[in-house]
């Protein structure tokens, strides 16, 4: 029973629905202003988040597979996104669990700080990560089953939901994954 206890602590299962960008539709918010994340800014995250995230942030840039972009509302950053890329001519596993097909990138670890919820950020950042950072590649983007404004932001960005993917992860290792697509 204890051995059934820990191992049911330890599994996982996670929904998300998949997107991919077909037109970026506009969304502009004067109110914020967006910069890439740099060696120089990247500290600017604690305006919000952990300490963790500063580290985590920083091998993203280090390993130069990626770029992001921070929100800024009066000064203060308010909002992060990151895209990996797959320059390759294979399909590659990003984020631990994402087959990225060749010449794509996917957009991931995207926060809106709390009290900026409901705003029209996250669709702001978007259109700014698909006009600065994904020029030329095609870009995909997920978000949990049940994230309803993460949902319906994506969607109104531009994005059409692909396929369903479940996920059954040990820790957060994928051990197992499903694909349902939709038409
Ligand atoms: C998901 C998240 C990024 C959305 O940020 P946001 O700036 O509030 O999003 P937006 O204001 O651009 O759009 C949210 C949409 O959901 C709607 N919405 C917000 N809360 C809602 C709720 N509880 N029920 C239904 N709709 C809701 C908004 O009205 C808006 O809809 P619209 O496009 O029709 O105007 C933010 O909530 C967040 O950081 N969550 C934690 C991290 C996370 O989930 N990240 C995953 C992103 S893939």
């Amino acid at each position: 029973m204890k051995i059934f206890r820990i191992l049911k602590s330890l599994i996982s299962i996670k929904k998300t629905i998949t997107f991919k960008v077909v037109e970026a539709i506009p969304h502009e918010l004067p109110f914020i202003v967006f910069k890439n994340i740099t060696n120089h800014n990247l500290e600017d995250v604690e305006d919000f988040r952990d300490t963790q995230y500063m580290s985590t942030f920083r091998k993203f840039l280090e390993n130069n597979d990626r770029k992001g972009l921070y929100g800024y509302y009066k000064g203060r950053c308010v909002v992060h996104g990151w895209v990996v890329y797959n320059t390759t001519f294979k399909t590659k596993k990003v984020c631990g669990y994402f087959q990225l097909p060749p010449k794509s990138c996917f957009i991931h670890f995207c926060n809106v700080t709390e009290y900026m919820r409901g705003k029209g950020i996250y669709k702001a950042l978007l259109y700014q990560i698909y006009n600065r950072l994904c020029k030329g590649y095609n870009i995909y983007i997920d978000t949990g089953k049940n994230n309803i404004s993460a949902l319906k932001a994506i969607k109104a960005s531009g994005a059409k939901r692909i396929f369903q993917h479940i996920t059954v992860n040990i820790r957060s290792h994928c051990i197992i994954s499903f694909k349902k697509k939709y038409e």
